[in-house]
This record gives C-alpha cells, structure tokens and sequence, in this order.
C-alpha cells in the first residue's frame, strides 16, 4: 500500500493512449491497491492509472456519497480494467468537474447522461453495467483519461488557458 505523486496539467504524459491490462494479476491488483491508497488520501473520487503515471486501462473510483451515523462517508471502492461505453444516451448532463490533475479548478462539462459500460473487476470478472448520474459522469471522466483526455479539453480554449495560468499561479505562490 502507498500513496503515489499525481501527475498533474501541464505533464505531457497526461496525454498518453493508456494499453488494455492484459492478465489481471498480483502486479495490477497491487497498483489498484496504491491508486486507491493515493484517491482517498488526496481526496477525490475517481483516478486513472495514467494520472500516476502508469499507461494502463484501469480506473478506480468511490463517490463516498453514502454516511454512516457519525457522517463519515462509507466506502464503496469500484475498479474497472479495461472498461468500454457503450450506448452513451443522447440525453446529456451537465456537471461541474473537477480532478486531482487540475487541482482546486472546476468547471461545468456536458457529457451523455447514461451509458452503459462493459469492463473486468480485479479478479478478472467481466461485468456490464448502466449507469447514470454522477457514476455515468464520473466513469465518462475517468474513461477519458484513458485516452490522453483530461476535463478540460472539453471547455473552451480560452476557459482552459485560464485554468492553466490560475494553476501557474498557485504553484508560483506555493513555491
Ligand atoms: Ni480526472
């Protein structure tokens, strides 16, 4: 278990096409174990293997929005390997995103509301499954990295410059 650096925008390697996971096996079992380690302690809800560096298609992801009596979020640890959309529904929502590499930055992203996705859990099951709301945002977020897609493509060029100076600017002051 440990907690691994988070690659964050600018880093070309954000960019990457991540490979499908060929055998589910100890190795990608133990990097799951790590990105779920480093999701929780940073927080967030969703994180792909390439946000820490790692090309491979596999998400993990914990929205954490159910309470215990105490109001400490319950765990619910989802990882999909190799996760496909199909069927994205016309219908679109709107969420405002955020993601642990654009840190402290949101914006509003239309995605479709409800896809279907296909994809192996960490025993190498296959499962298929439709999801909507946030879930259906997050997975779509999450799938995206896959592909070298980080949320704010999907704004407006100059919304993302932006996003890009404000992020230049809090690492000039932290510095
Ligand atoms: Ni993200």
């Amino acid at each position: 278990m440990a907690i691994l650096p988070i690659l964050e925008v600018p880093d070309p390697r954000l960019k990457t096409v991540s490979t499908p996971v060929e055998t589910v096996d100890d190795d990608v079992r133990k990097l799951i174990d790590d990105m779920f380690d480093t999701m929780y302690a940073a927080p967030g809800i969703g994180l792909a293997a390439i946000q820490v560096g790692v090309p491979k298609r596999i998400v993990v992801m914990d929205l954490q929005e159910e309470e215990d009596e105490e109001g400490k979020p319950i765990r619910d640890p989802r990882v999909f390997i190799n996760p496909e959309i199909l069927d994205p529904a016309e219908e679109m929502s709107t969420y405002t995103e955020g993601c642990l590499s654009v840190p402290d930055q949101f914006a509003d992203v239309d995605r479709p509301a409800r896809c279907r996705v296909k994809w192996l859990d960490a025993q190498g099951e296959a499962h298929d499954e439709i999801f909507e709301g946030l879930f259906a945002t997050c997975i779509q977020h999450e799938m995206d990295h896959l592909e070298g897609i980080v949320f704010i493509d999907h704004l407006s060029r100059l919304k993302r410059q932006m996003i890009l100076k404000k992020l230049e600017k809090a690492r000039k002051a932290a510095a």
